[in-house]
């Protein structure tokens, strides 16, 4: 007879909180990171202007990913918006994206008074569809940003054969895929841009930060670097002021702590890895449908996403997360919640700049209702998938705890249970 389940008052199956991203369980920072952060409090110098640290991680990132340039930020978000002042898109002007992201990706958009267009995804990757991608171009689409959700590589191929076909700018929000690959390519490497987030949760973390590369070729007027320090063309001495932009400037101090992540990312990488594959593989013979990852691509596992099918359930999709919480396992429903980007009030009710609407009012706004299931695959995406926050600080039992918990759950839920 199997125990009744922990939320019904039976003892978990995972006997112990699980490492977390949250703290020091499952996050790998210790003398390295100690030691880089003693020499930038000692040099006195925490600004990229005197220190070096700054320069230095730069350097190391763009070594990584075998890129001329790596300009770092204090957010994904201000990776994703330096990317966006690169391209200075005329305002009213519309940029495609996945309704399955951070709010992170859209705030950019809107900050340049560009429309945000939403796509719908693959029901089994859940990465942007080319073909909804194709459907959503009009005049007016100037980019497009390809979110490699959970850390999986999205179609590139397809979504740069169409960029190139309709002129359009492709921007890769790589805040969930550090060293993501679709065959032997790092994500992030191509599109026009790649961003990058170090946020506490990310493969590697600096608290909040984050990087831009990009092959600079000048066909928009502006330098990368600018766009992230208030248009400052710093390298011609003196001080000016070419447009707009923001200072999105890391401080040394994170870059000392990314420095020391960064030598670490290839092993944390592979740990996270390692443990997903283990999950998958207990996981065989449960009626769970893993987050497929395209052939030929290798995933880095930000989540571990799995889709549950609610006619094969009892109880609503809520009900197993709680229970499969009660288990002692640590996710939530759907990314980035329950219902996908444009329902947030941010666009849905277009809560922006004073009570102007911009950019949704703007006059060549098209008049998308956000109350709309504007992208059906999505939304249905959204209630049915859960998400496990997934860290290199697994160790080799947990990926066979976490299967049990699921298993026991779903076989209790399911109409045989
Ligand atoms: C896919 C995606 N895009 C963008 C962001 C924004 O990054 P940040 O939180 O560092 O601003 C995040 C972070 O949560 C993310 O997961």
């Amino acid at each position: 007879m199997t125990s009744p389940l922990a939320i019904d008052g039976g003892s978990p199956v995972i006997p112990e909180r699980l490492p977390s991203i949250r703290d020091a369980s499952g996050r790998s920072l210790g003398a390295e990171e100690l030691e880089q952060l003693r020499e930038v409090i000692t040099s006195g110098s925490l600004s990229f202007l005197y220190g070096r640290k700054t320069a230095e991680f730069e350097a190391a990132f763009a070594a990584l990913y075998g890129v001329e340039s790596a300009v770092s930020v204090s957010s994904g978000t201000a990776a994703l918006h330096t990317a966006l002042l690169y391209l200075n898109p005329e305002p009213g002007d519309e940029v495609i994206l996945s309704p399955i992201t951070d709010m992170g990706t859209a705030i950019p958009v809107l900050s340049q008074l560009a429309v945000p267009v939403f796509a719908d995804v693959d029901p089994r990757t859940q990465s942007l569809d080319p073909a909804s991608v194709e459907e959503r171009i009009t005049e007016r689409t100037r980019a497009i940003i390809v979110t490699h959700i959970y850390g999986n590589p999205a179609d590139m191929d397809a979504i740069m054969a169409i960029a190139a076909r309709y002129g359009l700018f492709v921007i890769e929000d790589c805040a969930q895929a550090l060293l993501a690959t679709d065959r032997g390519r790092l994500c992030g490497t191509m599109g026009d841009i790649g961003c990058f987030s170090f946020q506490q949760s990310k493969h590697m973390t600096t608290g909040d930060g984050g990087m831009v590369i990009a092959r600079e070729d000048g066909r928009f007027g502006r330098a990368l670097r600018q766009c992230a320090d208030k248009g400052w063309p710093r390298d011609k001495g003196g001080r000016d002021h070419l447009f707009l932009a923001p200072n999105y400037h890391m401080t040394e101090l994170q870059a000392a702590v990314g420095l020391a992540q960064l030598r670490k990312l290839p092993g944390m990488v592979e740990r996270r890895i390692r443990s997903a594959e283990r999950l998958t593989a207990a996981l065989a013979g449960v009626d769970v449908e893993p987050i497929a990852i395209r052939a030929e691509t290798q995933g880095t596992f930000f989540f571990y996403g799995f889709r549950l099918a609610p006619e094969r359930l009892r109880v609503p999709v809520t009900q197993v997360m709680k229970a499969l919480t009660a288990e002692g396992i640590d996710g939530f429903v759907g990314y980035p919640g329950p219902i996908p980007l444009y329902k947030y009030p941010v666009i849905r009710e277009h809560k922006t700049f004073g009570t102007s609407g911009w950019p949704f009012t703007l006059a060549a706004a098209r008049n998308w209702n956000y109350a709309d299931e504007i992208c059906p695959v999505a939304e249905k995406a959204c209630r049915e998938t859960v998400c496990m926050w997934w860290t290199e600080g697994f160790g080799d039992d947990h990926p066979g705890e976490i299967a049990a918990a699921i298993a026991k759950v779903v076989a209790a839920y399911g109409q045989q249970g």
